[in-house]
């Protein structure tokens, strides 16, 4: 352990562990301090990596047992070996968290196991689960402690029939039928791979739309596929509350504008209603920190009301996503090795990965509207793609938005297959402040679903080719 640290890190999740190697990478001598034995945070131990495991390994049993006949591909016999499965998204998850661990040493990064707490303004005490203290001086402390699952009253969470993100991805038998509360984008990916291995998923949501902030046209085509998939919904209705005997749970389910209420019941229930912030035991009130709604507070250069405390990633709220906590690690790091870093959060992609896949930056139709900007608008489908037509993935459009009169892009919103890879060269061309024009007249390779993209690009002046 050095004598004193730079910059210690509190949290080793996408935002600390790449703001840990970027400080690194300048000079700057790092400490990281994370409770749980593996490093990676949600991320990799319980959220972006487990869960896409499953949605790839989900999505080939459903292609084997049912899309691929109009191909010419008969597939007989085909079975499902959810223990096998399992273990093919553990080794994944082992496998990242192991290339972290390298990432650590490459960078000699001091790697502290245990709980951290603010013992004041540069000093960091870490406890061990064995309750055995060490405190450490450093010139900066970055809190990156993430978040956890938001809970709802009345419906406790005991991971076995009522269940989290964390237990609906180590479920060890495919439920018969699954309700998910919560039509967000847990609910939708998680609900998708349950439902592909043979569940009935039925999804209860607040709101009248699913995807919540999402472009409203591309909300409706994301429910659309999956209600043809088989997921129900049950829309505009909240669950009170929750009884559970040995096989079944039941819910009491109200309409949200008024009504009586009905009883649902499942074997399994997934509680996806948000996350939020996690401070526990960090001792923030003790160090002055200001709050705000349970997130920490912080300027422009993630810098708290205190001299020496930075904040990064879910626990400062904004999108929850990983790529934006690793972005605002990395401009932290510059800004703590004398440079000037840089985060531009209208050009931040959202991607869920049901199928079809919805991709989304920028600006929403709704928004612009609100905000009262004119804009004209390039839509076009994936039926009109012989790729797509090709992979018979024909479900969804892209639509770009662009400045009326300057006609820089301003938001895009895809649904449909390989949206959130398509979605990156639009991200791109927001970054480099480009226009509607500047993408229809790049060229892209034909045949490829990026064509899509070219040709809502063109749409935006009404010169779309094949439509
Ligand atoms: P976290 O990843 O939450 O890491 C915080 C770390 O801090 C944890 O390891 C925690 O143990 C540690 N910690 C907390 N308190 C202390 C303390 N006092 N001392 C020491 N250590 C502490 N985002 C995407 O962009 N794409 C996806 O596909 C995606 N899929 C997801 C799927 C699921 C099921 C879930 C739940 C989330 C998903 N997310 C996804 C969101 C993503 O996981 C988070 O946005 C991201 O992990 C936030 O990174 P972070 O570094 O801020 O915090
Ligand atoms: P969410 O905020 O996306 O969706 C929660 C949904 O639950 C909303 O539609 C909300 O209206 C609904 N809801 C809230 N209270 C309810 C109630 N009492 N009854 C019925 N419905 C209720 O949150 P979610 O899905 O839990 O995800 C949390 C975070 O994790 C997201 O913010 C997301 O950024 C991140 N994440 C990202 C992924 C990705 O990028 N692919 C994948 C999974 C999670």
């Amino acid at each position: 352990m050095a004598d004193t640290y730079d910059v210690t890190i509190i949290g080793a999740g996408p935002g600390g562990y790449v703001s840990a190697i970027r400080a690194a990478q300048l000079g700057l001598k790092v400490a990281i301090v994370e409770k749980r034995p593996t490093l990676g945070g949600t991320c990799l131990n319980v959220g972006c990596i487990p869960s896409k495991a499953l949605l790839h390994s989900s999505h080939l049993y459903e292609e084997a047992t049912e899309g691929m006949a109009d191909h010419g591909v008969v597939a007989s016999g085909v079975k499902l070996d959810l223990k096998a499965m399992m273990a093919h998204k553990d080794g994944v998850v082992g496998d990242t968290i192991k290339g972290v661990d390298f990432l650590m040493k490459k960078n000699k990064i001091d790697r502290l196991l245990g709980t951290g707490s603010i013992a004041g303004a540069g000093s960091v005490t870490i406890t061990d689960d064995q309750g055995k203290s060490d405190t450490i001086s450093t010139k900066n402390i970055v809190i990156a402690t993430g978040s956890d699952v938001a809970p709802l009253p009345g419906v406790e969470i005991d991971e076995k029939m009522i269940i989290s993100s964390t237990g609906a991805l180590a479920l060890t038998k495919v439920p018969k039928k699954m309700i998910v509360i919560g039509a967000g984008v847990i609910g939708l990916e998680l609900g998708s791979v349950w439902r592909r291995l043979g569940a009935e998923v039925e999804v209860v949501e607040f709101l009248d739309v699913c995807l919540p902030g999402s472009d409203a046209e591309v909300s409706k085509i994301a429910q659309r596929s999956l209600k043809k998939q088989g997921m129900t919904f049950k829309m505009k209705s909240k669950v009170t509350g929750a009884s559970t005997t040995k096989t079944a749970v039941t819910l009491t389910v109200e309409p949200r504008d008024g009504g009586d209420a009905e009883e649902m019941k499942a074997d399994c229930v997934l509680v996806a209603i948000g996350r939020i912030p996690y401070t526990d035991g960090l001792g923030l009130e003790a160090a002055g920190v200001a709050m705000d709604k349970g997130f920490i507070k912080v300027d422009s250069g993630f810098k708290t009301n205190v001299d020496g405390i930075y904040a990064i990633g879910d626990v400062i709220g904004g999108m929850m996503l990983a790529h934006k906590a690793e972005d605002e690690g990395v401009m932290l790091a510059e800004m703590l090795a004398g440079q000037s870093g840089h985060i531009n959060y209208d050009a931040i992609p959202g991607i869920v990965y049901t199928s079809p896949e919805v991709a989304t930056v920028g600006k929403t139709e709704e928004q612009l509207k609100e905000a009262g900007i004119a804009y004209n608008t390039g839509k076009f489908s994936f039926t009109a793609n012989a790729r797509a037509r090709a992979m018979s993935a024909t479900d969804g459009f892209v639509k770009i938005l662009a400045d009326a009169e300057t006609d820089e892009v301003l938001g895009v919103h895809i649904v449909g297959a390989a949206a959130g890879d398509l979605i990156q060269e639009c991200v791109v061309a927001m970054e480099f402040g480009g226009s509607a024009e500047d993408i229809a007249r790049t060229c892209h390779g034909h045949p490829g679903l990026s064509e899509v993209v070219k040709e809502a690009a063109l749409d935006v002046a009404d010169r779309a080719i094949h439509s």
